[in-house]
């Protein structure tokens, strides 16, 4: 039986993904701070689903395959990190562990600073620790797709990197295709990619950076198994993502929330699909000596404006156009190439396949639960 460590197994995208591998026969060790709910409970902002203590979502997931827990902040128990690699000795790690919304990011100066530090601590605590203890897993890392910009300037976006011809030699060659974040969130991804790719360069690790879309839906077939599995699900304008946020919205009535003229096309992955890429990367890992393995997670593209559109015909919501409260281009366009995981056997699970009707009624079951308060974002930049 394989190990693989799972940083941030806790999370949105993190705990069905464990459930996925430990069905899969994978020995999974989740290791996570809980932060994630220690931010929904500062802000006032709890999940839409009851998501259980981590203790009974253990319990209830050892009947699905080995899973065990442990608590560590890898931003800053880097000793506590450093001997849980030493005994686990994992096959293959998946780096979840970030604060991962980008409205947070840049509410203020704490959570700029908290951000940085977190994200890319934690990235270097992990990469220093296995050159120290001589251990080479293979490194499947969650990227975005904010880190390339949303625009179309150089054609399709391939998978990191960028064949260009040098002006001044005449000269073919590829380079990491150039970062342009848009949030502190964001920034910390590209600097991610620089740590990972030095990392790869100096130690011979193997990493695959998987730079993911916008993760919409909340169930797996796994998570609805047991109340003790649900996966959270965030509706608040600073974690909701924007599918999910807008489906709750016409669930209680409340107007669609655009910002802008809502002619932002963004890139999309259900959150079963995220599991199931996950799950790919790691059977098939990165080879050594390769550089850094960049995969686009990312199943399709589409344009904020049409989904609410399709949301709006329904549900007969209404949509209501606000003042962009974020610096970013009013309408783009965006082709990705998502052939890395495809060519693995990567299946997209699309929008139009049906699963919005699911996501419907969960919101439907917990509708009680929403606080209006929290539906607005508060962060603006
Ligand atoms: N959700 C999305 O739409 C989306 C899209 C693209 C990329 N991603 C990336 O996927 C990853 C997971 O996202 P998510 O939506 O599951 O986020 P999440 O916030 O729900 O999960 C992240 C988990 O990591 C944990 N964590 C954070 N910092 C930690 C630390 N220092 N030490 C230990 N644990 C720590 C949190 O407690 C949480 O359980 C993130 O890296 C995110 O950037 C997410």
């Amino acid at each position: 039986m394989k190990n693989v460590m799972i940083l941030g197994g806790d999370g949105f995208c993190g705990w069905p993904t464990s459930l996925h591998m430990a069905a899969m026969g994978w020995n999974v060790l989740i290791v996570d701070n809980l932060s994630r709910r220690s931010i929904a409970n500062r802000i006032s902002a709890a999940s839409l689903t009851p998501i259980s203590s981590i203790e009974k979502r253990i319990s209830a997931a050892q009947k699905i395959g080995n899973i065990n827990f442990v608590n560590c902040d890898i931003a800053i128990q880097d000793g506590l990190l450093k001997e849980t690699l030493a005994s686990f000795k994992p096959d293959a790690i998946v780096h979840f562990a970030e604060q991962r919304s980008a409205p947070y990011s840049m509410l203020g100066d704490i959570e700029r600073k908290y951000t940085l530090n977190n994200n890319i601590c934690g990235t270097n605590n992990l990469l220093s620790s296995l050159v120290e203890l001589n251990l080479r897993p293979h490194i499947v890392h969650l990227g975005t797709m904010g880190v390339y910009g949303y625009n179309d300037v150089y054609g399709e976006i391939p998978e990191g990197y960028l064949d260009i011809t040098i002006k001044q030699t005449n000269e073919d060659a590829t380079i990491s295709y150039p970062a342009d974040p848009g949030s502190i969130y964001h920034m910390t991804k590209c600097l991610d990619h620089t740590l990972m790719q030095f990392y790869v360069k100096n130690w011979q690790f193997q990493i695959t950076d998987l730079h993911q879309g916008i993760v919409w839906g909340t169930d797996t077939e796994i998570t609805k198994s047991d109340d003790n599995l649900i996966n959270r699900f965030d509706y608040d304008g600073e974690y909701g993502t924007v599918l999910n946020r807008m489906l709750c919205q016409a669930q209680i009535g409340h107007p669609l929330t655009i910002y802008g003229t809502g002619g932002q096309t963004r890139a999309f992955i259900h959150v079963s699909d995220t599991a199931k890429c996950i799950a790919l990367a790691c059977e098939h890992p990165a080879n050594t000596g390769e550089k850094l393995r960049v995969f686009n997670q990312v199943s399709e593209v589409r344009m904020v404006r049409d989904l609410a559109n399709t949301i709006h015909d329904q549900t007969g919501a209404e949509i209501k156009y606000q003042e962009n409260p974020r610096k970013e281009a009013a309408e783009n366009k965006l082709k990705v190439s998502n052939q890395g995981l495809r060519s693995l056997g990567f299946e997209p699970v699309l929008i139009a396949d049906g699963l919005m009707s699911e996501i419907k009624a969960t919101v439907a079951k917990y509708q009680d639960r929403i606080d209006m308060t929290t539906i607005q974002s508060k962060a603006r930049w």
